[in-house]
């Protein structure tokens, strides 16, 4: 059941990627939330963040869009410790999720948001600062009346190549074909952005496969991943 809050605009006016949904949440995901915010949640302010500051060190800093449960967020910051990692989320379980995964696991490159993405790279990222984006199977909205709520669209990705340093990357991934054919045409048609691949990349080995991949690919749906490079 849809028990949607909000109209489908914020109030700065763009189109939602995401609609609030009462989820469920474990009290686990509840006491992190409760308990570990203050530690490694940055709250949303329309202003830019001090990268260093947040993280305690300078370190390429990488934007992850839509962690979920932050299963491959971990996985990777863990893979790669010399790296900065910033994920942004609105779902509260998920965010719990992450919390807690920080908690147990004692990783330490890890940063959170809570909040619409679109705003974070607008008022919180300076230009020219990220080392690169990371986009895993975003919310596909397959009703086509819904194509407008998708992420991936040419203004926010020329928002986001704005946001990327030169020569930094932005990596997608989708089990939606017809999406995976949009990121394409977007991502090529953003003149600060060029193809790493002839088309659509090999997952790179940081990648692990994702819970939405797998049922992805259970279903027989395949799996196309993007990688652009910041001219
Ligand atoms: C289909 S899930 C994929 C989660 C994860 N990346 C994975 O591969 O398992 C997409 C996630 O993006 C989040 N999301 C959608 N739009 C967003 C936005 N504008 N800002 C932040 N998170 C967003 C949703 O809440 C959801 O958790």
């Amino acid at each position: 059941m849809n028990t949607s809050t909000e109209t489908p605009e914020s109030k700065f006016g763009h189109i939602r990627s995401f609609v609030h949904r009462r989820s469920h949440i474990t009290p686990g995901q509840k006491t992190a939330l409760d308990r570990l915010m203050p530690q490694w949640a940055i709250p949303y302010r329309p202003a830019v963040l001090d990268l260093d500051k947040a993280f305690g060190r300078n370190a390429p800093t990488i934007l992850e869009i839509g962690f979920g449960m932050g299963e491959t967020t971990q996985k990777i910051a863990e893979a790669r410790p010399d790296d900065n990692f910033l994920g942004v989320e609105v779902f509260n379980a998920g965010v719990g999720a992450l919390l807690k995964r920080i908690d147990e696991s004692g990783v330490r490159n890890i940063r959170i948001i809570q909040h619409d993405a679109v705003e974070v790279a607008r008022d919180m990222i300076a230009p020219d600062t990220l080392a690169g984006v990371h986009i895993y199977f975003p919310d596909p909205w397959p009703k086509k009346r819904h194509h407008k709520r998708r992420l991936i669209q040419p203004p926010f990705i020329a928002l986001l190549a704005s946001r990327i340093r030169p020569g930094g990357y932005i990596h997608c991934a989708t089990d939606w074909e017809n999406y995976a054919e949009q990121m394409l045409a977007v991502l090529g048609g953003e003149p600060l952005l060029e193809n790493t691949c002839d088309g659509y990349a090999p997952r790179p080995d940081f990648r692990p496969q994702t819970k939405f991949e797998t049922r992805g690919l259970r279903l027989g749906h395949g799996v196309w991943d993007l990688i652009f490079k910041r001219k």
